[in-house]
């Protein structure tokens, strides 16, 4: 079975890792995959973080199988987070309301979920993914059988959204298909529509029948907590049925635990009551359940006002400390004489959250790798997140010489 496989090509992302790992220089420079690293260049595990688990070794009464759809208090917090508390959509369907949360294996596991969901329900639906977009999510929708199309996003003479033209390719999205959407700090442009923007979004799905799905796996990196879930809400307003498959690894830091969300809201109570019970079957045969550990500590901190506040503190730190870097990148690249936007840099203190596309072609992000040991994406794509104070000149030096 075995003997003529041909090997994968390694993940665009990820790979990178492995390759950064093995780079034996002593200065390299990891700006590939979206990790926060802090001022010496370490990912923190938050305080919050660590309390919840001493917390949970001291109170988890034990390890039996939670449901097939998570833990009951973890779907409430996760609604919570995205429309407000008090918010209709913060109704699960045992409460009467029409939405159902699923406790997901990280965001990626909650996106497979619903891209299954979505095959077995919906089977023709084409889903439409920004271009660019992140590249596990073209494979996640395609592995579960469905139909993919790309609307443009990035007008890169500009470094804007590009709005009309995305528009326009939306025009021909047919009901029922399904949008997807980066609730804030897109990956990887780092560009987030405006509040008209959204609105204009919002009208055309409604308009065309399709239905959203917002991948949010950075809320809270862009603005805060509760301004990055705004696109969200007026697409929640806006259209009748909406999909969130939504990420705690980089606002709580708990990247390796697998802690993400699926949120299915129907037109009534009746519909996500029967939607819930398709998805549970996906999960089913699928993974069976969700792991514990990762959503109990987010539910715990999120039930504690302490740890709550704690928390917010924490992520504030890390918003600002990205936003600090992407001013030190932009004004360390003008020191150099680097322009890498059309125009100037400006655009890089501009966008939000992890990541900006630099614009640097496939040759010269090669010739940083092989020449300079500075990791980033293929694309172009670079993560501000994993600059810092003491990497930005050797990077700034390393791009003034492969676009020089
Ligand atoms: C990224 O885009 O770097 C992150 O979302 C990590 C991943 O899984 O690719």
């Amino acid at each position: 079975m075995f003997a003529h496989v041909q090997p994968a090509p390694p993940d665009p992302i990820i790979g990178l890792t492995e390759a950064y790992k093995a780079d034996p220089n002593p200065n390299k420079i990891n700006l590939a995959v979206g990790v926060y690293k802090d001022a010496e260049g370490k990912t923190p595990t938050l305080a919050a973080v660590r309390a919840a688990e001493q917390w949970l070794t001291d109170h988890e009464p034990n390890k039996v199988y939670l449901g097939i759809d998570g833990d009951a208090g973890y779907g409430q917090a996760t609604r919570d987070l995205l429309f407000g508390p008090g918010h209709e959509l913060a109704r699960d369907t045992a409460a009467g309301g029409r939405s159902a949360t699923f406790q997901a294996p990280g965001g990626t596991g909650a996106l497979r979920v619903a891209a299954d969901t979505l095959a077995a329900l919906s089977p023709n639906s084409t889903v439409w993914l920004s271009d660019p977009t992140w590249p596990n999510h073209p494979a996640i929708f395609k592995a579960a059988g469905l139909a993919v199309k790309t609307y443009p996003y990035l007008d890169p003479a500009t470094n804007t959204l590009a709005d009309e033209a995305m528009a326009a390719a939306l025009a021909d999205a047919s009901p029922g298909d399904v949008v997807l959407l980066h609730g804030c700090c897109h990956n990887p442009t780092g560009i987030d529509p405006s509040t008209e923007q959204w609105g204009a979004i919002a009208a055309l799905l409604n308009d065309r029948g399709a239905v959203p799905l917002i991948d949010f796996a950075y809320q809270g990196f862009a603005t805060g907590l509760e301004d990055d879930a705004h696109g969200l809400r007026l697409l929640a307003e806006a259209c009748g049925e909406l999909i969130v498959c939504n990420s705690y690894s980089k606002n709580f830091g708990l990247y390796r635990e697998r802690v993400g969300a699926l949120t299915l809201v129907a037109g009534d109570n009746d519909a996500a009551k029967a939607v819930q019970s398709q998805a549970k079957a996906v999960v089913r045969r699928n993974y069976s359940n969700p792991p514990a550990h990762g959503a109990l500590v987010v539910s715990h901190i999120l039930s504690d006002a302490e740890l709550t506040a704690q928390w917010h503190a924490d992520l504030a730190l890390m918003r600002e400390r990205v936003a600090r870097m992407r001013k030190l990148f932009r004004d360390t690249l003008d020191e150099r004489g680097v322009t890498l936007g059309h125009g100037d840099n400006a655009f890089i203190q501009q966008q939000n959250g992890m990541f900006t596309m630099s614009g640097l072609t496939r040759e010269q992000v090669d010739r940083l790798r092989a020449e300079h040991a500075v990791y980033i994406v293929g694309s172009g794509r670079v993560n501000v997140a994993g600059m810092t104070e003491q990497n930005i000149p050797v990077l700034c030096d390393a791009i003034a010489a492969v676009v020089g």
